[in-house]
């Protein structure tokens, strides 16, 4: 007899934490489809992700189907439930990345921010329902709690108060999937994972941080930095309220994250598990500062990076640290990657990525 299969679709698969993330579930043993419209990333990862999975050549193409394609195509999301749900196979959960995630260009762009994050969740929602796949894990940010100026530990239940589009928008899913719980005759199992600051990557260094465009982000911005692209950083304040007077964040290694979708699905999956419905910080619960960020980065890349302090970036805040003790006591996630690791796997990424793309070219 036939093996019945159990396949994941994963949305947003081929972005940085999407990509990471397919390596972990493939390495247990997830068949997954991946849907992505590639608009900020590039079928090569996909192509990466497979030849680092420690998986045959053989069983590679079966253990992963790349779709390209966006959510907000219900004809299409339609057509990919079809394809894989019969008596031999079904979608029995979807891990959902897909989405835009710049701060700065959902201020100019509201309306595609407002259409693909939470439109494109509403239909993949919907077709979900249809499809009786009801298990769901979400990319939700650290943004949606707003301004926090006291420098404590951020906790799930604190204040959520978004004060961009792109935050907003992902409120708003999370005040949608918040309903799905509350419906009686449905049986929904969701988890809401909210990112501090992911950042490293694959230690193969094949794979990263590479959206299209330029990063708004701190550590994309120093390796261009290390790189040369740029002449300086410019650190946004130095009159903070912290020990420095530079911004503190709680930065998290791609692959510690990519671990706990791992284990945020198999909490879900698993209906002996007390709730269907968790909400989870995942970061290290430790805070950075800028100038501790571009210290570490130097020491252990052994590279210069000159910088200037200048005004504060609108809407920061001084302190964004996870208090993560939820996601260690109900899923058992212990991040393991440290800051220098994030610095050296970070850099190490880049430059591979940099060299590959100059002998593309001559
Ligand atoms: P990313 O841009 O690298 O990945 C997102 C992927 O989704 C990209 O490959 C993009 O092409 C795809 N995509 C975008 N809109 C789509 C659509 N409508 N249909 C299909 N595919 C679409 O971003 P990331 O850093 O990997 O972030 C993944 C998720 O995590 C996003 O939802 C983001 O908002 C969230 N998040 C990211 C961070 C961060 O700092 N990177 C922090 C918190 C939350
Ligand atoms: C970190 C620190 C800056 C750039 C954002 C989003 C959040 C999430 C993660 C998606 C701050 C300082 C930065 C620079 C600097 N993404 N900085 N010079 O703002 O904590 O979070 O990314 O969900 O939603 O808001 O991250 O990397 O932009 O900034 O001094 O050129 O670095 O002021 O203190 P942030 P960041």
């Amino acid at each position: 007899m036939e093996k019945f299969i159990k396949n994941i679709l994963v949305t947003g698969g081929a972005g940085f934490i999407g990509s990471h993330t397919l390596i972990t579930l493939l390495e247990n043993g997830y068949r997954l489809i991946i849907l992505d419209s590639l608009v900020n990333s590039s079928e090569t990862v996909i192509k990466r992700v497979l030849n680092l999975s420690n998986l045959h050549d053989k069983k590679r193409e079966s253990m992963a189907i790349f779709i390209k394609g966006d959510v907000r195509d219900q004809k299409l999301l339609i057509n990919i439930f079809e394809t894989y749900t019969n008596s031999l196979q079904s979608i029995v959960a979807v891990v959902h990345f897909a989405g835009l995630k710049s701060v700065f260009e959902s201020t100019k762009f509201p309306l595609q921010y407002w259409d693909s994050n939470v439109s494109g969740t509403i239909n993949l929602l919907k077709i979900m329902e249809r499809f009786n796949c009801l298990n769901f894990v979400f990319s939700s940010s650290a943004t949606i709690y707003g301004t926090n100026n006291k420098n404590l530990l951020i906790k799930e239940n604190d204040v959520i108060n978004p004060i961009n589009p792109y935050g907003q928008t992902k409120d708003v899913i999370e005040r949608i999937l918040n309903n799905l719980i509350s419906e009686k005759n449905k049986k929904w199992s969701i988890a809401i994972l909210r990112y501090f600051n992911p950042t490293g990557a694959h230690k193969s260094g094949l794979i990263g941080e590479n959206s299209k465009g330029f990063p708004n982000n701190l550590m994309p911005i120093i390796n261009k930095v290390a790189f040369r692209e740029i002449k300086e950083l410019e650190i946004f304040g130095n009159d903070w309220n912290t020990p420095d007077g530079t911004g503190v964040r709680d930065y998290i290694h791609v692959m510690d994250l990519a671990e706990g979708h791992l284990l945020a699905l198999e909490y879900i999956l698993d209906k002996n598990n007390k709730s269907n419905f968790i909400k989870l910080n995942l970061g290290t619960g430790t805070g950075t500062s800028v100038l501790e960020l571009v210290d570490t980065f130097s020491r252990v890349n052994d590279v210069e990076i000159p910088y200037k302090f200048s005004a504060r970036r609108d809407g920061d805040v001084s302190y964004s640290v996870a208090d993560i003790s939820q996601a260690k006591s109900k899923i058992n996630w212990n991040p393991k990657r440290n800051l220098k690791e994030m610095c050296r796997d970070s850099w190490n990424s880049y430059k591979k990525q940099k060299d590959y793309k100059f002998r593309k070219l001559h």
